[in-house]
C-alpha cells in the first residue's frame, strides 16, 4: 500500500525503472534531511571551495548560470550574486535540499531552485552560459548521459566548472571516521571510485574521458590539495556529533544499540582529538578542479 507522497514518488521511479534510484533514495531520504539539519556546518566545511568555482568562471552581469546538484543553494547564491542582471538557477534530486534552498531566496528575483535528476531531466528553460557545481556531480548512474544532457542545454561556447574529490587516500577525513567506528557499528556504505559516490571521479582519465565523449572540450583538471575542518571549526565534541550524526555513518548508528553507540562515539572522539588544533578538526584533502567549454 502507498503510505505517503514520498513512498508513491518512488513506487513511480522503480516503475519506470529510474536509474538513479539508490541516489534518489538516499538523498530524498535520510542523506537529505542530514544535509539540510546541518547545512551551516556542511557550508563551512566547504565554503573555501566557493570563490575557487566561481573565480574560474569568467562571468558576465547577464549570465543565465546553472548549479548541479546544487543541494541547499550556497554556490547558487554566490553565482546569483556575480549575475545581477541574469540568473542562477540550482536543480537538485533531493525535495528537501531543494525546498530549503527556495526557502533562502529572500527578495532576490534572479535566484530560483528545482527539483531534477540531471541524468533524464528535460531540458530547464535556460540555455546557460556556464554550469557550475560543488561536488553535486558524483552521483549519476551514467554520468555520460549526464553531462551530454547538460552540453545539449548549454549556450554555444558555455564554461563548464566543478569541484570533486580526489582518491579516497587523499581524503583520510572522509575514511577515518568510518573506519574508528566500523569495529561497533559496522563498516559504512562502500564508496568506490568509478561508482555513484564521493569517489566517483577519483581518476582525472575517467574525468577527461566522459567529458570529451558528452560534448566537452578544452578540458583543464587541476589539481588542489588543502585542508578543511571536518563540519566546519567547532569543538570535538561538535565534529563528533557531525560525523555520526550527519554522514553516512548516522544509518549505523541509528541500528545500533546503546553501548555500541558509546563505543562507536568514544572510539571516533579519540581518533580525532590528535587533528583538533585549537579551532577545529583539521585534516589533509585533495580535489580536483575541472573546467571545459561546450564543444561547438
Ligand atoms: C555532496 S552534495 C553537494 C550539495 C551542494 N552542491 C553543496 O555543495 O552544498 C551532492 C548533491 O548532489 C545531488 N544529486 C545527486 N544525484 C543527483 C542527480 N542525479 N541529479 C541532481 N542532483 C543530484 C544530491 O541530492 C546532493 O544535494
Amino acid at each position: 500500500m502507498v503510505a505517503t507522497a514520498r513512498d508513491f514518488d518512488k513506487t513511480l521511479r522503480e516503475m519506470a525503472n529510474q536509474p538513479n534510484q539508490m541516489q534518489a533514495d538516499y538523498w530524498n531520504g535520510i542523506g537529505g534531511t542530514q544535509w539540510v539539519n546541518r547545512k551551516e556546518r556542511f557550508d563551512s566545511q566547504l565554503g573555501t571551495f566557493i570563490p575557487l568555482i566561481v573565480d574560474s568562471l569568467e562571468l558576465r552581469p547577464n549570465d543565465a548560470v546553472l548549479d548541479i546538484g546544487c543541494g541547499t543553494g550556497a554556490l547558487t547564491r554566490a553565482l546569483a550574486d556575480k549575475v545581477p542582471d541574469g540568473s542562477a538557477l540550482g536543480l537538485d534530486i533531493s525535495e528537501a535540499m531543494i525546498e530549503d534552498a527556495l526557502a533562502s531566496r529572500g527578495e532576490r528575483t534572479n535566484l530560483d531552485f528545482r527539483i531534477a535528476d540531471i541524468q533524464t531531466a528535460s531540458h530547464p528553460g535556460i540555455a546557460p552560459r556556464a554550469i557550475a557545481s560543488r561536488f553535486g556531480v558524483m552521483f549519476f548512474s551514467q554520468p555520460t548521459k549526464a553531462f551530454e544532457n547538460l552540453a545539449s542545454w548549454a549556450a554555444p561556447e558555455a564554461e563548464l566548472c566543478f569541484v570533486c574529490w580526489q582518491s579516497p587516500q587523499l581524503n583520510p577525513w572522509i575514511g577515518l571516521p568510518g573506519e574508528l567506528a566500523e569495529p561497533f557499528i559496522g563498516a559504512p556504505p562502500a564508496l568506490e571510485p568509478g561508482q555513484p559516490s564521493p569517489f566517483a571521479f577519483a581518476d582525472p582519465n575517467l574525468i577527461a574521458s566522459i567529458l570529451s565523449t558528452s560534448g566537452w572540450t578544452e578540458q583543464a583538471i587541476h589539481a588542489v590539495k588543502t585542508h578543511l575542518y571536518i563540519g566546519g571549526p567547532g569543538s570535538l565534541d561538535q565534529t563528533v556529533e557531525f560525523v555520526l550524526g550527519g554522514t553516512s555513518l548516522a544509518i549505523g548508528m541509528r541500528e545500533a544499540d546503546p553501548e555500541s553507540v558509546a563505543k562507536a562515539t568514544d572510539a571516533v572522539h579519540a581518533g580525532l582529538a590528535p587533528y583538533h588544533d585549537g579551532i577545529g578538526v583539521r585534516m589533509d584533502c585533495a580535489i580536483w578542479l575541472v573546467r571545459a567549454t561546450k564543444a561547438g
